[in-house]
């Protein structure tokens, strides 16, 4: 069976694409610092694939670690997850950033060179294209400069990534851009676990309807959009996940020196007032919301155009938007 390292493999995205991988007959070999994660979550993919994964905890900037890790496993691609994620803190504490994000893809890097391993996924994502003046987005979209340092640690890491594609090391990768992962596994044994206060718009949903927050703010009802909320695409967990499976098995296929980037989404925009009112029709919850000003630095609208992924690596997404409202309200009811 194949080894896939997955770094950051306990964490939301990390934890749905190890049991998407495991169904496509490969290993998961998880490397997590648990800094955004809970251990019980191995116990959790334990009871969805019926297989225990192999887990090492510990800070994938460590070569030593990673090395480590090869003794023991035949590691033969890396899905590189591992980074912080919170666009607020990361101006607050940018040092951070680019050190996690940016410091770990070099060490990881150097470790697939020194160990001869050439694939690589790398989690990219839709912030590097801002905000942009034609809809949908295609990869051809130009990166716009980007509007935090976490945006910047995604843009550094693919330009890193083509120079390196490009030198002796031979590797080959795709930079997944992910547009908005939502949803829950629909075993509801795994989801997103947003440590205090969610930046994200679902959990931030699914915690008011749980009664753990009191209310929602809508930031701003009058944009240029079909309602006058902003609009993403919002993209299920579990089909993104399937999306680094087709990557993996597309990569293996290349050349060395091998790079592209692929849009991950639906094709699909939604307003927040329509994920809200989804949620409330799948859940039978009214939620407690209120319109507030706008946030400044908020993306108006975007959605992927989806036809390069469909095409080349027939991936496409089977989940709706009230799927991902069901998955994740299931989810959230059964933390309580
Ligand atoms: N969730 C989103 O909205 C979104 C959107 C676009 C891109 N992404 C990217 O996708 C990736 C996964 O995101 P997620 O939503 O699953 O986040 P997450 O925080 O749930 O998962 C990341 C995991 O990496 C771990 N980690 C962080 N730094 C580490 C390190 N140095 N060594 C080992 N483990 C480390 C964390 O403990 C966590 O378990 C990230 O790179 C993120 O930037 C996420």
């Amino acid at each position: 069976m194949k080894k896939i390292l997955i770094t950051g493999g306990a964490g939301y995205i990390g934890s749905h694409t190890a049991v998407e991988l495991w169904k496509a007959g490969m290993e998961p070999i998880i490397l997590d610092d648990l800094s955004n994660s809970d251990p019980t979550v191995l116990d959790r993919l334990e009871e969805i694939t019926g297989k225990r994964f192999a887990f090492y905890q510990g800070d994938c900037n460590k070569k030593s670690l990673l090395k480590s890790i090869a003794e023991k496993h035949k590691i033969e691609g890396v899905i590189h997850f591992a980074a912080f994620k919170a666009v607020g803190e990361s101006t607050q504490q940018p040092l951070k950033y680019y050190r996690n994000n940016v410091g770990s893809l070099l060490v990881l890097l150097k470790f697939m060179e020194e160990k001869g391993i050439k694939d690589l996924v790398f989690s990219s994502s839709c912030t590097v294209y801002g905000q942009p003046e034609v809809l949908p987005v295609t990869e051809s979209t130009p990166r716009q400069e980007a509007e935090s340092p976490y945006g910047n640690t995604k843009k550094i890491c693919e330009d890193i990534l083509v120079d390196c594609v490009k030198s002796e090391m031979g590797i080959r990768v795709i930079s997944l851009r992910y547009f908005n992962p939502v949803g829950a596994h629909p075993s509801a044994k795994i989801g997103e676990l947003p440590l205090g206060t969610p930046n994200n718009l679902v959990p931030f949903i699914t915690q008011v309807a749980a009664g753990i927050r009191e209310k929602l703010t809508v930031f701003g009802d009058d944009y240029d959009t079909v309602d006058g909320s902003c609009v993403r695409d919002y993209i299920h967990v579990v089909d993104l996940a399937e999306a680094h499976v087709k990557a993996l098995a597309y990569l293996n296929k290349q050349e060395n020196n091998f790079y592209d980037v692929f849009n991950v989404g639906t094709g699909n925009g939604n307003s927040v007032l329509e994920v809200i009112h989804a949620f409330e029709k799948v859940s039978g919850v009214k939620l407690n919301y209120q319109v507030g000003p706008r946030r400044p630095g908020d993306v108006v609208k975007t959605w992927a155009d989806t036809t390069k992924i469909n095409n080349v690596l027939g991936w496409k997404a089977k989940y709706s938007l009230e799927d991902s409202m069901r998955d994740s309200w299931n989810w959230q009811k059964s933390l309580d």
